[in-house]
């Protein structure tokens, strides 16, 4: 159980921002919350913005239907093109809306947002989706993987396409957790070395291997296979052509079985292109559970909330 004085009032701009205990105690919080009718006293008079500078099917809905279900007032604001600190600056936004609401969630471009945001804004900022990082779904994605494998330690996942906000997210919350990850992406896609080494670092304590691989046979011996995206929302620096080997389709699932402890599961964060990262046998076959991954975010997102707003 999470002792509440450990992450109320905190920022969740990155996984790392989390400790290995904090985030193994959100989603023992996430299962219990999910198994458990929502209670609409949890976050009563609770008021929480969620700014969206990018779009969004799954943030948005298990942020919204989450914290209604928990008796908060969530506000959702779609800037469409017009982007947090260009209309006002960075700083008048965090200092307006911490008049209003309890907790700042935002989907941003450009990290540094996310950064001036939670230094200017005297309640918690959680990052609902940077060019950097994706915190929320990777706690999701370790309650997903948790339901599916048992546990982590011992178990080996395969990010396979583009080494960025997703991929870093997972690679730091894996580590955290003891599941040994493989990120395997075409060279010159791999994951930042800073998000590497953080990586690395708590894998030392954990006893789970942190790999980086450019051939789609790394893939080899693994329990989950991962992908994303090509393209991600607002990049142009990436190429599709670049990631046509890496096609997660029953070829490639089949080469992670070989070796590996468990019938490899599928996962995506979602939104999926069927017949680009990823065939339609696989997203829509038995082994995937990108659906069970989509409901988690709200229960793991609701346990965060419960925490940082104070009320576990
Ligand atoms: N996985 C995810 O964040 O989905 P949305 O972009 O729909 O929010
Ligand atoms: N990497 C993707 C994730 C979407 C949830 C993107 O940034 O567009």
């Amino acid at each position: 159980m999470i002792r509440q004085s450990t992450l109320v009032g905190r920022d969740v701009l990155s996984v790392a921002d989390l400790s290995a205990d904090e985030i193994a105690g959100l989603v023992t919080a996430a299962i219990k919350l999910k198994a458990t009718p929502s209670d609409r006293r949890t976050l009563s008079g609770i008021g929480v913005a969620l700014l969206f500078e990018k779009p969004s099917l799954r943030t948005r809905a298990s942020f919204e239907f989450g914290l209604a279900g928990l008796g908060a007032h969530p506000a959702v604001f779609e800037l469409g093109p017009s982007r947090i600190g260009e209309r006002e600056s960075v700083k008048d936004y965090a200092m307006n809306l911490e008049r209003w609401c309890d907790a700042i969630v935002a989907r941003v471009f450009d990290h540094d947002v996310l950064v001036q945001l939670a230094k200017h804004a005297t309640v918690p900022v959680v990052n609902a989706l940077s060019d950097l990082e994706h915190p929320c779904q990777a706690l999701a994605d370790l309650l997903t993987i948790r339901e599916h494998l048992g546990g982590f330690t011992g178990k080996r996942l395969a990010y396979v396409g583009d080494g960025n906000n997703v991929c870093h997210s997972l690679i730091l919350a894996a580590a955290s957790v003891g599941l040994s990850v493989t990120a395997v992406t075409p060279d010159g896609r791999g994951p930042s070395p800073d998000i590497l080494d953080a990586a690395r670092s708590r894998a030392n304590q954990t006893g789970a291997s942190v790999r980086v691989g450019h051939e789609p046979d790394a893939v080899r011996g693994h329990d989950v296979v991962y992908t994303d995206a090509w393209v991600s929302m607002g990049d142009d620096t990436a190429r599709a052509e670049w990631f046509e080997p890496f096609r997660v389709d029953p070829t490639l699932m089949a080469v992670a079985a070989d070796g590996a402890k468990h019938d490899p599961v599928f996962m995506h964060c979602l939104p999926a292109t069927r017949g680009r990262e990823v065939s339609s046998e696989v997203i829509d076959g038995p082994a995937s559970v990108v659906y069970d991954q989509a409901e988690n975010r709200l229960h793991a997102q609701n346990a965060l909330m419960v925490a940082l707003l104070g009320r576990g």
